[in-house]
């Protein structure tokens, strides 16, 4: 993926409208960042209701249309809380577009099947979207109400089977089930198959597990908690192989997407 320059721009919230439970969908009117937008990159927000405001959260990127983008948000704790009470016309502060996002897949080759746990659906929306190779995207969360855009995802010609814990909605259980399923599944032989994830990391780690018994490739987006975005603080690191053994790279500079092979699972926190 080609870097793309990145602004700090105070914007205007178009809406911000609960979409299920605790899932918020909030929409930014930022006609400078909404063009340089790649997917599974992420905007660092600084909610300025916030009494601690300086420290920014990160969302990933959900959709993007001419001169907006929104973030597909959990209301998790104070700042997402104090986000999820904010009106259109407020104003949010927002660095963006940040990151290395995922590589599209290319027409006519492998068959891209994304991975999406809880919020992690918002960094695959606009993968599929732009992708010009559709496949089967793979939704799973705890309860039915974890399931996000499943509409929006079939909407866009993509295939999608969905998963959850307690068995609410879909096949009953972990998302990786029903991807083992399609995997085990012959194949054409002249079509080779990529996974994309992004979710909680046990579930990272385990289709990264999946990825290396299947000999496919893998894109993993890592949500680490972060600090600055900018890659100075050094909060969110991850120990990466290289040639000579393995160092820590900042997943808000180097990532947060990244090829799976080059994660050192043992030594993830
Ligand atoms: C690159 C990236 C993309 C993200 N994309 C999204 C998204 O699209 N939608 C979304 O809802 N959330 C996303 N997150 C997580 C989001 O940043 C956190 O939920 C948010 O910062 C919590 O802020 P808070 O003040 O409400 O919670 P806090 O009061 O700070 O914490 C509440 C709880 O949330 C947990 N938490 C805080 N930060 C993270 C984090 N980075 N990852 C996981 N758990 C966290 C804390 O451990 C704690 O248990 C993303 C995180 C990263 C790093
Ligand atoms: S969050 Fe500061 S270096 Fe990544």
């Amino acid at each position: 993926m080609v870097k793309t320059p990145m602004l700090e721009q105070t914007v205007q919230i178009v809406s911000n409208e609960r979409d299920t439970d605790s899932y918020f969908r909030l929409v930014l009117r930022a006609p400078q960042i909404a063009p340089l937008i790649q997917p599974g990159q992420f905007a660092h927000v600084r909610i300025l209701p916030l009494k601690d405001a300086l420290l920014r959260r990160p969302f990933s990127i959900f959709q993007v249309a001419d001169d907006t983008f929104s973030i597909l948000y959990k209301t998790v704790g104070k700042g997402t809380t104090a986000l999820s009470r904010m009106c259109a016309g407020e104003e949010v502060s927002v660095i963006a577009p940040l990151g290395h996002g995922f590589t599209l897949p290319a027409a006519g080759g492998e068959t891209p099947l994304l991975i999406a746990g809880g919020y992690g659906m918002a960094a695959m929306f606009l993968l599929a979207q732009r992708s010009p190779q559709k496949g089967i995207v793979f939704v799973g969360g705890r309860r039915r109400v974890d399931i996000l855009c499943e509409k929006e995802f079939a909407a866009l010609g993509w295939e999608v089977r969905v998963a959850t814990e307690d068995g609410s909605h879909g096949e009953k259980g972990l998302v990786t089930q029903p991807l083992l399923a399609e995997l085990r599944t012959p194949h054409s032989a002249l079509r080779t198959r990529k996974l994309f994830a992004c979710g909680p990391t046990p579930m990272l780690k385990v289709v990264g597990k999946i990825a290396e018994d299947f000999r496919v490739p893998a894109e993993l987006s890592m949500d680490e908690h972060m600090c600055c975005g900018v890659g100075v603080c050094l909060t969110c690191v991850i120990p990466v192989k290289t040639d000579g053994g393995w160092e820590y790279q900042r997943t808000c500079t180097e990532g947060p997407v990244f090829d799976s092979r080059q994660i050192v699972w043992e030594a993830t926190k």
